[in-house]
């Protein structure tokens, strides 16, 4: 098979079950194994935004041979589900679905590309890198396992807030976070919810997240006034106290987040890293924003 002989189909022609299917074929040694079922994808199109009619599968003489597909929001897209057969890879699939959600991105007028790789993936990575994506800093994914004693509460005066005061805070807080952490994640998923603390010397800050039913997850953090080791401190102090039987994974902290501390304190472990990659840089609609 040449190049020229790859064909890229809209993924909005297969059915969900395919899509499942040719993912999962394309994963099968992969380095954190994330094997996905019918019902998770179609959550995660809606709640990453993923544009099935601008997301590709490669395909040659009616066989599927990969897959890419293209999240959209304003201004930005996000490339991520990518993969390729293993033994078709190496002969530029891989090449040819970004260079085609590149271009599916631009003629939605959208040059500005995230997305984010697993540490030391290093044929994905190098795939970025010739595709004009460079580096922004890493993730870290984190776990804190569930039952682990959390300590005595701080003192403070905690408001549990309703997922709409919680969506509030998240829509008004203007950092360009990592896609599956922005303020639309959020809003797409169900569950949603927050706390926000005042403690004795003045500190305030809150956190919002979602939570499914074994399983805490998806943190937006933010340190209004004061510390944000203290704060985060105090906060995850409430949460764990609240949720003592739940397992927490958390994904894309910035690695110079400077809530971090607090989360190793609290019995976080890391599970992996990602790197963060971008094309082009931030849009003039999103000036405002910062990292
Ligand atoms: C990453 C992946 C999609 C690449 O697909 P592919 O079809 O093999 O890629 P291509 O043949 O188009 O290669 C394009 C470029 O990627 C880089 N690359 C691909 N495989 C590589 C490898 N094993 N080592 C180093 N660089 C590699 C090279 O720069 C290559 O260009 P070159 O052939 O001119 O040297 C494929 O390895 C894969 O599916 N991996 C498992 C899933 C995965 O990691 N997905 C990405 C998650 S973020």
């Amino acid at each position: 098979m040449t190049t020229d002989e790859i064909q890229l189909v809209p993924a909005s022609q297969f059915s969900m079950e395919e899509l499942t299917a040719i993912y999962n074929r394309t994963r099968v040694d992969y380095m954190v194994p994330m094997p996905m079922n019918v019902a998770r994808l179609a959550e995660y199109v809606k709640v990453y935004d993923i544009n099935l009619e601008n997301s590709l599968v490669a395909a040659h003489d009616g066989e599927m041979l990969g897959v890419a597909m293209l999240g959209v929001r304003k201004e930005r897209a996000w490339i991520t589900r990518l993969g390729v057969l293993p033994n078709t890879r190496r002969g530029g699939v891989g090449k040819a679905l970004m260079g085609g959600l590149i271009e599916n991105a631009a003629r939605l007028r959208l040059d500005f590309v995230m997305l984010e790789v697993i540490k030391n993936n290093t044929p994905a990575h190098q795939l970025f890198l010739k595709t004009i994506f460079h580096e922004i800093g890493e993730l870290l994914v984190l776990r804190r396992a569930p039952l682990m004693p959390p300590p005595d509460p701080v003192i403070a005066d905690a408001q549990r807030l309703d997922r709409f005061d919680a969506l509030r805070l998240v829509e008004r807080n203007h950092r360009m976070l990592p896609w599956t952490n922005q303020s639309e994640s959020m809003v797409n998923a169900q569950d949603v919810s927050g706390l926000h603390l005042t403690l004795e010397d003045g500190s305030r800050g809150w956190l919002v997240y979602q939570r499914q039913k074994f399983t805490l997850t998806r943190f937006v953090f933010e340190t209004e006034v004061g510390a944000p080791v203290s704060m985060a401190y105090a906060i995850l102090s409430h949460l764990h106290n609240q949720y003592p039987r739940l397992d927490t994974q958390i994904e894309n902290i910035r690695v110079d987040d400077p809530h971090l501390p607090a989360f190793y304190e609290m019995g976080y472990m890391e599970s992996f890293r990602r790197v963060e990659m971008w094309r082009g840089s931030l849009p003039a609609g999103l000036a405002g924003f910062r990292l």
